[in-house]
């Protein structure tokens, strides 16, 4: 029923390669959108996941929800968290959303995705974004975010045009989770790209 997991496909999947079909405002309000949104909320609770865009369930819509618990940021000193701009997101749904990016310069952090399960990256991001969307209930919304909000809908959105993390990580420094939490996690972004030999965009920066 309205409580069912659904199955999350991995990379690879097709639809998660594919752009996303819009939403009409008559679909949004139907039940079985209706549905389909309260089992993507389930979903991504269980997996535990900050977002999940329809591709993700198999779908491909142009729906993500995303939601960012204090629970989950446990594992980060409160410095890690003001360095990511972390704070609790309450849940939304994001459904046909336009991305403008307010700010250039990229901000670099570890991210994951659970369509790429196991595996983080490092991933260069805009710190700041404006994001033109309609709600679940059809209404059109704005948003301002920045920190680790901005990258979230960044992610989410991409994964509603067949984007992947993959396409724009820095790739050395591509790894699996437990090498992650063994050897770099307590790292700073500097001792980090200078070990993996990366020119990391925010550092090329502050030497011009
Ligand atoms: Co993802």
């Amino acid at each position: 029923m309205s409580s069912k997991i659904l199955d999350i496909v991995q990379a690879g999947a097709p639809v998660l390669r594919q752009q996303a079909q819009a939403l009409s405002p008559a679909e949004i309000r139907s039940a079985p959108l209706q549905t389909l949104i309260e089992q993507m909320r389930e979903t991504m609770r269980r997996a535990p996941g900050v977002g999940l865009a329809a591709p993700q369930v198999g779908l491909g819509l142009q729906l993500a929800v995303i939601e960012d618990h204090a629970e989950y940021q446990q594992n980060l000193s409160e410095a890690q968290r003001r360095e990511r701009g972390r704070q609790p997101i309450p849940f939304q749904v994001l459904i046909n959303p336009r991305l403008t990016m307010l700010q250039g310069a990229p901000v670099t952090f570890f991210e994951g995705c659970l369509s790429v399960a196991g595996f983080m990256a490092m991933v260069p991001r805009a710190a700041a974004v404006q994001v033109d969307a309609l709600n679940e209930r059809g209404e059109a919304v704005r948003i301002q975010a920045e920190g680790w909000y901005a990258r979230i809908l960044q992610h989410e959105i991409d994964h509603l045009q067949g984007r992947l993390y993959l396409d724009i990580m820095l790739s050395r420094s591509f790894m699996g989770i437990d090498n992650y939490a063994r050897h770099w996690q307590g790292l700073s972004l500097a001792e980090v790209c200078q070990a993996l030999q990366i020119d990391c965009p925010e550092l090329a920066h502050s030497h011009t």
